[in-house]
């Protein structure tokens, strides 16, 4: 398989608007389809044949769920569909509400994953005070996991423990939940936290090639950087594409919220690196250390549209040249992803977006194996996302 570079993505055709109005509607319409599948559940975080189990409110990955519910609530063709899914969607609310009251499984810093797309989601669009309670509840529940010597949230694990002491790149996407609350309670402790691990993360996440850790160990006396490692990346040190793609989200969203300009540069270099580290077709192998020769590496379609999203947050803040440029590669990430890996025929309990890849086992990483060469529910949300950004550039957004 042979990489293009950065500048070659542009002999692709971009997603044409009439494009991005069908694959939309086809996504509102396996949404609406899914609903009575999985009734009052979820599904999994990774499909099995392309068809997701059902499962309980519980995981990291249900939130993505309810936002693509949410996604397709405010692009709905008639009535009919917006008030079944306004329903639908609140159910899901009483769900996180009785979630993190009952503090079911959320100890661990996903709680942004859980908390935006679901409940921040339907604070805006709907004015729920109950979604708005329990998005708070969820931040109040995140901050718990600072820790001062380091400055950071810690990713996993029992607190403060050395082996654990660790945050992950994926980290910077739990963030906007904290911006949130502060906007909405007026209390600024959470947008400093969160302030303080985005400093952390962009001094300590990137390497000199550009590349990023998934994961980074902070010393827990001195809160220094200890060493960094993957967990379900290749190996120390490769570049794990959804790593390196939640780091084009992530930065593209410290710059949102802080308005710091060097964020720009480690915008640009993180997105170039995922774009220098592309096959011809635009969906990154798994761990971006793959090229030419490792055609039966599996590829992970999720990372290309978690980066397609970052690019058009970034396009918001740049001047109209570099705009341009970053939204047109966007529009060829996910033409390709509509060309080559959307799903034909929808069945039930399917997915919509081909080929993610959640955790593959390797000879050196430390990750449980699951979901290779599947849907994954944050590869559909976030291509969903990206269509809406596409068709909506003003489009509130969830986070
Ligand atoms: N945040 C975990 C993952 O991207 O698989």
């Amino acid at each position: 398989m042979k990489w293009i570079k950065e500048k070659e993505i542009y002999d692709h055709p971009p997603i044409t608007p009439e494009e991005t109005e069908e694959a939309l509607s086809f996504c509102v319409r396996a949404t609406i389809e899914n609903l009575e599948y999985f009734g009052d559940g979820f599904p999994y975080a990774a499909s099995v044949d392309n068809i997701y189990p059902k499962v309980e409110n519980r995981g990291w990955t249900t939130g993505f769920y309810t936002g693509q519910v949410w996604l397709s609530y405010e692009n709905a063709q008639s009535a009919d569909d917006r008030e079944r899914l306004l329903e639908y969607g609140n159910k899901q609310v009483d769900s996180f509400y009785d979630r993190i009251k009952a503090l079911y499984d959320v100890e661990h810093h996903d709680l942004g994953f859980l908390y935006s797309p679901s409940c921040v989601a339907a604070c805006k669009l709907t004015g729920s005070a109950k979604a708005r309670e329990a998005a708070v509840s969820a931040a109040d529940k995140l901050i718990t996991r600072f820790q001062p010597v380091g400055e950071f949230i810690q990713a996993w694990g029992e607190m403060g423990e050395a082996d654990n002491y660790r945050f992950i790149i994926d980290c910077l996407l739990n963030l906007p939940l904290l911006y949130w609350a502060s906007e909405e309670t007026g209390d600024k402790k959470y947008r400093a936290i969160a302030e303080k691990h985005i400093h952390t993360a962009m001094a300590n996440v990137l390497r000199e090639d550009d590349s990023a850790w998934h994961t980074v160990f902070m010393d827990n006396k001195t809160g220094l950087f200890h060493h960094g490692a993957t967990c379900q990346g290749y190996k120390d040190g490769s570049a794990w594409a959804r790593g390196q793609a939640w780091g084009v989200y992530g930065t593209a969203m410290a710059y949102r919220y802080t308005k710091r300009e060097e964020y720009i540069g480690y915008f640009k270099r993180v997105t170039g690196y995922f774009l220098n580290h592309l096959p011809k077709d635009l969906c990154p192998c798994w761990d971006l250390t793959f090229g030419e020769g490792d055609e039966d590496e599996p590829r992970d379609s999720s990372s290309a549209v978690i980066a397609a999203c970052g690019m058009l947050e970034m396009s918001r803040y740049l001047d109209k040249e570099e705009s341009g440029y970053y939204t047109g590669i966007a529009k060829r990430l996910i033409r390709s992803m509509n060309q080559g890996y959307r799903i034909q025929e929808h069945r039930p309990g399917n997915g919509l977006l081909l080929h993610g890849t959640y955790s593959k086992k390797s000879p050196y990483n430390t990750c449980t194996p699951e979901g290779v060469d599947e849907c994954v529910i944050w590869g559909d949300y976030y291509y969903m996302e990206a269509l809406n950004r596409l068709k909506n550039p003003d489009w509130n957004i969830y986070w």
